[in-house]
């Protein structure tokens, strides 16, 4: 492809650092002003490579709002404030070595969640804090025929309100559990996903898991729990993820809909500042062309079983 006017940075290069997921891409200077030739460069890095990353950017956060811009309409977190100045910004900044160590893709919880998110790091921490991604396509296509079959009936509630605090007691982090309780989950959205669903893009089919999943519909708790480890086993298996070791000016983006990710909490009480901008994306499609649905009130009224009228699920109503 031919890519021109890349800011004199010389000609873009993708290497490829990892088997399944992940690329750098060198020869692009990231700005507002990118041209439409680099704005498909990068997009169609991400599409192929799942995450792509940059070295040695200096973006400011009203820059990097519109880098993203760039690539799709912004999406703020639905009840985490963006950061002061900003009107899109999400900032991750480590407090008592906390970070999203467990395994997710962002917003689930929503009907429509973000295609792709944009993470620029402005300060990693002096040791660990590195960040782990997944490729959920492949861990799709490398199950067993019967089990991909299996997976492709099977639907799940994701919701933001149900956090494994057992950690955060143990360590007695009642800040940070009320910070996720009153504000992270201050309100209730659960979605109800199939558990694989068509990329709109790619067409691949990819698993779609992590931990906003509460469970699975039609099951009990226990099957349910079984039948989503085994799954998710295959999506974090070591040769279907890559990690990242950040440094000062990296940018990672990602394709949300084929990836999951999650930090290393290793970083003791270092400090570690990142912010993301998230792409608005489409509803996602089961494999029979079902579409995922928004629940009403998911919060006093759980229902785990489908109704096959389809009369449970109201679309925009929470
Ligand atoms: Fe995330």
């Amino acid at each position: 492809m031919s890519v021109s006017s890349l800011n004199g940075a010389g000609a873009p290069f993708v290497t490829k650092i990892g088997g399944r997921i992940g690329a750098l891409i060198s020869g692009i200077t990231l700005s507002p002003d990118l041209d439409a030739a680099s704005i498909k460069f990068i997009y169609d890095a991400m599409l192929e490579h799942k995450v792509i990353f940059f070295r040695n950017q200096s973006l400011t956060s009203l820059q990097q709002e519109e880098l993203g811009a760039l690539f799709g309409s912004l999406v703020p977190h639905p009840t985490v404030s963006s950061a002061s100045g900003t009107k899109h910004i999400f900032e991750l900044k480590a407090r008592k070595g906390r970070a999203a160590n467990t395994w997710h893709a962002d917003m689930t919880f929503m009907e429509s969640f973000p295609k792709a998110s944009i993470l620029r790091c402005i300060k990693p921490s002096v040791y660990g804090g590195s960040t782990l991604w997944a490729n959920t396509a492949t861990a799709y296509s490398s199950l067993p025929l019967p089990l991909q079959e299996f997976a492709e009936k099977l639907w799940a509630v994701h919701t933001n309100n149900e956090y494994d605090h057992t950690d955060l007691i143990v360590e007695r982090d009642w800040e940070f559990i009320q910070w996720q309780a009153n504000i992270f989950a201050a309100k209730v959205y659960e979605a109800k996903h199939p558990i694989v669903h068509i990329h709109p893009e790619t067409g691949e089919k990819c698993l779609l898991l992590g931990q906003f999943v509460k469970r699975l519909v039609d099951f009990n708790l226990p099957d349910s729990r079984a039948v989503l480890e085994l799954l998710q086993s295959h999506v974090t298996r070591p040769e279907n993820t890559l990690t990242w070791h950040w440094q000062a000016g990296d940018i990672a983006m990602w394709d949300n809909r084929a990836t999951e990710h999650r930090a290393i909490a290793d970083f003791d009480y270092e400090e570690r500042e990142l912010q993301r901008v998230t792409l608005s994306g489409g509803t996602p499609v089961s494999v029979s062309g079902e579409h995922s649905y928004q629940l009403i009130n998911g919060q006093t009224n759980p229902i785990w079983l489908s109704d096959k009228t389809g009369a449970w699920t109201v679309r925009d109503q929470v």
